[in-house]
């Protein structure tokens, strides 16, 4: 009989420290490990060998550390790693484990969202590149019209605690024009990336009216309760004592400087090797 263990969650940096603060609001109960790669981020601008390698060895990590179940809290990891994660190595590591990503939960609900069925996304560019929001809305909504736009000035705004500051918007307006320019009809915004909802008041502001802006937080969540609703038996391997650890490969305290700007809970955090 297995150990229960934690929910695993992972990012490249801080991003995901935006979806853990949800899923602990969604999902109190359980226990949750967050790993934060700070000292390789940023992904956006990696390869794909790179980002999966780098993401096969946090996911591995995260096993041996008493995960059965790892959300990828990286729009980018989950568009460049996921899939191989899932079908070559699972089944070698431990065919009971798995890995989710945070891209299928929000295009599962985007059709919901749209009335106009003509679809924004923001990302990093490697999000973008891997078209991985344009592929997998297509196969689920083949009539969705999808344009995309690498914003790859947004994360070093959010990790430098700049992202309130008046030389953000600059960046924060050009790239939401060049999405609008692409499509006017666009009536839905996917923010592709965890960093990018703390920019999210800047991004409203330069909004056309009425364009809605689907936040991924509230939605992984949501996704996860169903999810482990339909899979009891991995229920049953996620312990529940409402604890939550954090760890970074960056050195502490850079860490916990910069933590609290993404996560309310309390910032008890350790450094790992991976
Ligand atoms: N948090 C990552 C994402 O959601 C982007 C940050 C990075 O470039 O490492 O795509």
């Amino acid at each position: 009989m297995k150990q229960p263990g934690p929910i695993a969650v992972f990012d490249s940096g801080y991003g995901g420290l935006t979806v853990l603060s949800k899923l602990v609001e969604h999902l109190p109960e359980y226990d949750y490990i967050y790993l934060g790669d700070n000292a390789r981020t940023p992904y956006g601008t990696r390869s794909f060998k790179v980002v999966y390698d780098y993401t096969l060895e946090a996911v591995r990590k995260l096993f041996e550390m008493g995960a059965h179940l790892v959300i990828l809290a990286c729009n980018t990891a989950s568009a460049k790693a996921l899939r191989s994660i899932q079908q070559r190595d699972l089944p070698t590591i431990d065919a009971q484990k798995r890995v989710l990503g945070v891209i299928r939960p929000s295009v599962e609900v985007v059709q919901q969202w749209s009335t106009t069925q003509h679809v924004g996304v923001l990302g990093t560019v490697g999000t973008v590149q891997s078209e991985s929001y344009p592929i997998e809305i297509n196969k689920l909504f083949p009539s969705i019209v999808v344009n995309q736009e690498a914003c790859p000035m947004w994360v070093p705004l959010v990790e430098n605690n700049e992202f309130n500051q008046p030389g953000a918007d600059y960046f924060v307006k050009q790239h939401v024009n060049n999405l609008f320019e692409k499509d006017p009809l666009i009536d839905t915004v996917i923010l592709g990336c965890t960093h990018y909802p703390l920019l999210s008041p800047k991004i409203q502001q330069y909004l056309p009216d009425g364009v809605k802006l689907l936040e991924q937080g509230d939605i992984v969540g949501e996704s996860l309760r169903d999810y482990l609703q339909r899979h009891p038996e991995m229920d049953a391997l996620c312990s529940k004592n409402a604890r939550v650890s954090l760890y970074t490969t960056e050195q502490v305290d850079k860490f916990k400087q910069t933590a609290g700007v993404f996560f309310s809970g309390e910032v008890n955090v350790e450094h790992l090797v991976l």
